[in-house]
């Protein structure tokens, strides 16, 4: 687990960027935190630290959005409305290539028993209006040599 702490919008997407880079096909990263924590500012910085280039938006009325990158596509999805396994099943969740592609949860409070074992949690909390404690669970977050990698 790393605990990190957040200044601004621009250190947030800075963290995610981070992580980016270290994600791999298969990777879940799954969101904890409410409105306007900065799930979505986080993602911004992922997609860039995969090497994406699509502009990232939150999916709240697509309710998924997918970039293209150059060797596995980031699938963004925010679970805000969806309620059981219907609801999960009938975004099309079960169909997504996860194996060999990544994926980003927004509200993923709301399908935690659907996630795998190797999910890598991100969770934001506001301690004042342009401050965030984040912590990061899984993935390299919990490698011997994790914290190198937020240095
Ligand atoms: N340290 C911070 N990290 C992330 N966002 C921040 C921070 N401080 C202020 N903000 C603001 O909080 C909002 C976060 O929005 P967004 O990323 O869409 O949140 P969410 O997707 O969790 O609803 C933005 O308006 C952003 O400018
Ligand atoms: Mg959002």
């Amino acid at each position: 687990m790393i605990k990190l702490h957040s200044a601004s919008r621009e250190e947030t997407v800075a963290i995610g960027e981070k992580l980016g880079k270290t994600i791999k096909k298969g990777d879940m990263i799954a969101f904890r935190g409410g409105l306007g924590a900065g799930k979505t500012a986080f993602t911004t910085g992922l997609a860039a630290g995969m090497g994406i280039r699509s502009e990232v938006c939150s999916p709240t009325f697509a309710i998924v959005n997918e970039y293209r990158g150059e060797d596995m596509n980031l699938y963004h999805f925010d679970m805000y409305r969806i309620i059981g396994e219907e609801g999960l099943e009938s975004t099309g969740f079960f169909d997504y290539d996860f194996e060999n592609n990544a994926a980003v949860i927004e509200w993923s409070e709301n399908i935690t028993e659907f996630l795998p074992k190797n999910t890598i949690w991100v969770t934001i909390e506001p301690v004042s209006e342009n401050e965030r404690d984040i912590t990061i669970e899984g993935g390299v977050a919990d490698a011997p040599d994790g914290h190198r990698y937020f240095g």
